[in-house]
């Protein structure tokens, strides 16, 4: 059984250049949203599990993010932490007909 997702538009896909990450507001819940170099997006808690730092202004290459505060490194498609770190929440995300990002969190 898959979990149930409530999606949010969390703004346009136009203001995230490509190679960067910004932090949106999902409901409740913040997520960093990258553009990796091939255009293609993913998103991620925002908050990061080692001790709160703020992924999204991490640098991002086409697999993994590091963290700007200690440098630890995740795996941008599955949340894994490459250096011993409790995982990153990963999500899908996509950009809708209006070209807005779209997030799905868990219900
Ligand atoms: S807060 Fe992210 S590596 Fe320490």
């Amino acid at each position: 059984m898959t979990a149930h997702l409530v999606e949010f538009r969390v703004g346009p896909a136009a203001d995230l250049p490509v190679g960067e990450g910004r932090a949106y507001a999902a409901g409740a819940t913040m997520v960093a949203v990258f553009r990796l170099r091939d255009g293609s997006l993913r998103a991620v808690s925002a908050v990061c599990p080692h001790a709160g730092g703020p992924i999204a202004d991490g640098i991002a290459d086409s697999a993994v993010v590091i963290c700007p505060m200690h440098q630890h490194v995740f795996d941008l498609a599955t949340g894994c932490s490459k250096t011993g770190q409790p995982p990153l929440a990963v999500y899908p995300v996509r950009v809708d007909d209006e070209g807005e990002l779209v997030v799905g969190l868990p219900d």
